[in-house]
């Protein structure tokens, strides 16, 4: 299956890089459908020589006859971005938006558009393993949301939700799982430095075992506190280890740290909006 039409970018950054990049390596697109607005010549020439895409420094000649518009800019500079394109898309142009915090209210009354989905990616999106969460506006039809689909998934995993609210919601788990998953691995990299390995070996050791055991948790289908218990032995390492992790209400600090981000997640929205 392929994607017919124009797809335009608005913004030639890190994300949209990784969502054309894996457009054109999954066959989905050819490189003559992708333009790309990027205001930093550098990175228009960049993108062109890389992938063989259109490149545009206007807004609206990028977005100009596009099937398909991905919002790919921060959202500090969207009050620029969303006059530049406003009359210049097509009523069946499907707006995606993977811009964090941008409330679908917000889009609808900038562009003055109906087809609009929102959508929180995260950075594994580079390589493929992202994870992104989306919905849309009832004037989204279901081909419309076949596409949004196959555009997200060429990221990785994606899935829709119908509660815009749920969107605050993955902002705080799998848009900011990322940053945490990182400093727990800093952290372990560390504690293996801390008991007398190379920073080299620790990295290796701890990299394998994380990725390792959600191999393992994918492939068996078991419940992690299965999985946990059966590496903990009546008096044990493990057990050692995990009255200390416990202790520090590790757990509870996980639950309080995803709870926070998904209610700033759901704070820069209202403010975004001015509320
Ligand atoms: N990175 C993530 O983990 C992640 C995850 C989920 C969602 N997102 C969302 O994805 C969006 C893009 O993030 P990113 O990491 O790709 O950021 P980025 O690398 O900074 O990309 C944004 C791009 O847009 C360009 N730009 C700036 N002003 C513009 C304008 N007026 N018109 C057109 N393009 C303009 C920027 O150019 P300059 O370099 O000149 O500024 C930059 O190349 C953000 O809204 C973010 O919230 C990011």
């Amino acid at each position: 299956m392929q994607l017919s039409g124009k797809i335009a970018f608005i913004g030639g950054g890190a994300m949209a890089e990784a969502i054309l990049k894996r457009l054109l390596l999954a066959g989905l697109v050819q490189p003559e459908q992708i333009t790309v607005a990027e205001p930093v010549p550098g990175r228009r020439e960049f993108l062109a020589s890389a992938y063989g895409v259109q490149v545009d420094a206007v807004n609206r000649s990028a977005a100009s006859g596009a099937a398909i518009l991905v919002l790919a800019v921060k959202p500090q500079v969207l009050d620029k971005v969303l006059p530049d394109l406003a009359g210049v898309l097509q009523p069946e142009t499907l707006v995606i938006s993977i811009m964090a915090g941008v409330r679908i209210s917000s889009l609808h009354r900038g562009l003055g558009h109906e087809r609009l989905v929102r959508s929180m990616p995260n950075t594994p999106a580079q390589v493929g393993k992202g994870m992104t969460v989306w919905t849309a506006t009832p004037a989204v039809t279901s081909e419309d949301k076949g596409q949004a689909q196959m555009i997200l998934e060429a990221m990785g995993d994606a899935f829709f939700v119908d509660d815009e609210h749920a969107i605050d919601l993955a902002t705080g788990l799998s848009g900011s799982g990322p940053g945490f998953v990182f400093l727990l691995v800093e952290g372990l990299i560390d504690a293996g430095v801390h008991i007398g390995f190379s920073r080299a070996q620790a990295e290796r050791m701890v990299l394998q075992t994380v990725e390792g055991s959600i191999a393992l948790l994918r492939e068996s289908g078991a419940h992690p506190a299965d999985l946990r218990n059966r590496v903990t032995s009546p008096g044990g390492t493990t057990a050692a280890g995990s009255l200390v992790l416990e202790q520090r209400a590790v757990r509870a600090a996980l639950i309080e740290a995803v709870a926070a981000a998904s209610a700033r997640s759901a704070e820069l929205g209202d403010l975004s909006e001015g509320a």
